[in-house]
């Protein structure tokens, strides 16, 4: 027996070392951990059960059959985060470099679909260089039924991906399927097809960091959600992230303790709003203003940043943000705004968390670049995002709600919860020079001083609309608030509403406009 334990002892340390000593130096010297560390890092301390441990692959060609790796490539398991069950695989890179063998695949998919069984989040750490190339299409399917069991716990069980390393070709479409995709800068890179076939194909030079480095997809293509600094910075985002979130579709999300105060007012909020209404203003400052301290995880910062949205918590309880931003493009409605709060509208109500809306938009970007790229579409999709969510939603006017993006922008008539609008709010169809120039175009045009009577125009057309109280007497808003109460509103609102139960036609799915 004796000799048996020890030759259990000795497969352990094997796996262990994963590609060796040397491969280990290697990945190091690149200022990367091992998928050892990593896992290490994300879990809480001893929780790490591994699986498949001393899996091995089943290829013979091309002198794989003498070259074998306790593990093939990927660490598999489950722990503790927070102490909540997490699922986690971590690709091993000192391992013919993370590639994903038929076994490799196999892994990954055994611990997504106890993942689903037991409704927990799953986790994916991806240092790799893509399909095995010994294996062909045996590797080709792995990464096949991975990206099917992607699509089937989407909205079950968050999914996380980070990407630590190498992450091309079809590597690439688990973790764009996933809920939240992480970026370490530098030393990861996400492409479809790599800098040397851009070359032949486009004639165009980059670098791969350039191509699809972590600033490239945090800022450019809205690929990654969190671009961050090294890999420790990455595990303490993911572990931010489910602090706000639930197990699973069915659950909801943890509360913090939180006291409340007699007097949750905000005095800030009150200032926050510029005397001139063209002046931009930071809609963080109301974010922070309202949410508790430092509660704010602002998810895609680096991209379209005429939207804001992220992960707080009111008085302990987890809320999506999502609000215009004055302070760039001031805050006009695009395509990339458009798409980036629809996700997360869309992550949010799988997740049942309450969705709370901070509206300052002036309308839809006009010209040719939005229309052909096509606003309507991606409009559209915010648009059904909201309508479709059955969490609670709260939403609160600070500025303007000008147009069609005042339907879009979480509107009583698209299914919100409360309407709460401040003073300053302006709730028209628009602006109220572009009003006045449109509709007294012909007596402005007769006009002996045609500037003095376009000014006289403004000043009737923002008397009228320029204010919240037209839709407040409609309905259309529930209360007309003090900034610096909107805290306490949002508390006693999100507690109304917090057994709030709707219900969608019944249907196989929706189909959002794509
Ligand atoms: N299949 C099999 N082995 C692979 C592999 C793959 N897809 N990608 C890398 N490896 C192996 C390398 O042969 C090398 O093995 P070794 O340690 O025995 O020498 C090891 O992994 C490390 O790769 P290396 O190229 O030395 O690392 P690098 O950091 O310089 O480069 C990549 C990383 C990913 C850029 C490079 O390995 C690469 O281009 N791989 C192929 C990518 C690809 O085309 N994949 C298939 C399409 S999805």
């Amino acid at each position: 027996n004796k000799e048996k334990l020890a030759l259990l002892e000795k497969k352990n340390q094997e796996a262990l070392l994963g590609g060796g000593k040397d491969r280990i130096a290697a990945q190091h010297k690149k200022g990367k951990l091992t998928a050892r560390e990593r896992i290490h890092l994300l879990l809480d301390e001893g929780s790490f059960q591994e699986i498949d441990k001393f899996v091995m692959h089943r290829c013979k060609d091309f002198g794989l059959d003498k070259e074998y790796y306790l593990g093939d490539g990927v660490i598999t398991g489950y722990g503790e985060i927070h102490g909540r069950l997490a699922y986690v695989f971590s690709q091993d890179f000192t391992v013919f470099g993370g590639s994903l063998s038929e076994t490799h695949a196999e892994k990954i998919c055994k611990i997504m679909d106890m993942a689903m069984k037991n409704g927990a989040p799953i986790i994916g750490l991806n240092d790799s260089g893509g399909a095995r190339i010994q294996e062909g299409v045996n590797s080709l399917g792995g990464y096949a039924d991975i990206f099917y069991r992607n699509t089937l716990a989407s909205g079950v069980i968050p999914q996380i991906s980070a990407v630590m390393g190498p992450c091309a070709g079809g590597a690439v479409y688990s973790p764009a399927i996933t809920d939240f995709i992480l970026m370490v800068e530098e030393t990861s890179y996400m492409f479809v097809t790599g800098p040397n076939v851009v070359k032949t194909v486009t004639q165009e030079n980059v670098t791969a960091e350039e191509l699809g480095g972590a600033s490239a997809h945090s800022v450019k293509s809205g690929v990654t959600h969190f671009s961050c600094t090294n890999e420790v910075d990455c595990i303490k985002h993911i572990k931010s992230i489910l602090s706000y979130i639930p197990q699973n579709c069915e659950d909801d999300a943890p509360i913090y303790p939180y006291d409340l105060k007699e007097d949750e007012s905000r005095k800030i909020l009150d200032s926050v709003i510029p005397e001139n209404p063209n002046h931009p203003y930071d809609m963080r400052e109301v974010v922070h203003g309202i949410v508790d301290e430092d509660s704010f995880l602002e998810v895609h910062k680096n991209f379209a940043d005429n939207m804001v949205v992220g992960f707080a918590r009111i008085a302990g309880r987890s809320v999506g943000v999502v609000g215009n931003q004055p302070q760039s493009l001031a805050g006009v409605l695009d395509n990339d705004a458009s798409v980036k709060a629809a996700r997360f509208v869309r992550f949010c109500d799988c997740f049942n968390v309450p969705l709370l809306v901070l509206v300052d938009v002036p309308g839809f970007l006009p010209g040719t670049d939005q229309e052909w790229n096509g606003i309507i579409t991606n409009g559209a999709k915010l648009l059904y995002a909201f309508s479709e969510a059955t969490v609670p939603r709260i939403t609160v006017i600070t500025r303007k709600a000008y147009g069609g993006a005042y339907d879009v922008m979480n509107s009583k008539h698209i299914g919100a919860d409360l309407n709460f609008a401040w003073p300053t709010a302006e709730i028209a169809v628009m602006g109220a020079k572009g009003a006045s120039e449109i509709i007294f175009r012909k007596e402005i045009a007769k006009s002996d001083q045609p500037d003095e009577k376009l000014q006289e125009k403004i000043d009737q057309y923002t008397k009228k609309f320029a204010n919240p109280y037209k839709a407040a007497h409609r309905g259309y808003i529930d209360e007309v608030i003090i900034p610096s109460t909107t805290r306490q509103k949002l508390i006693s609102g999100f507690k109304m509403l917090q057994n709030k139960v709707d219900v969608l036609p019944k249907k196989k799915h929706g189909n959002i406009p794509l």
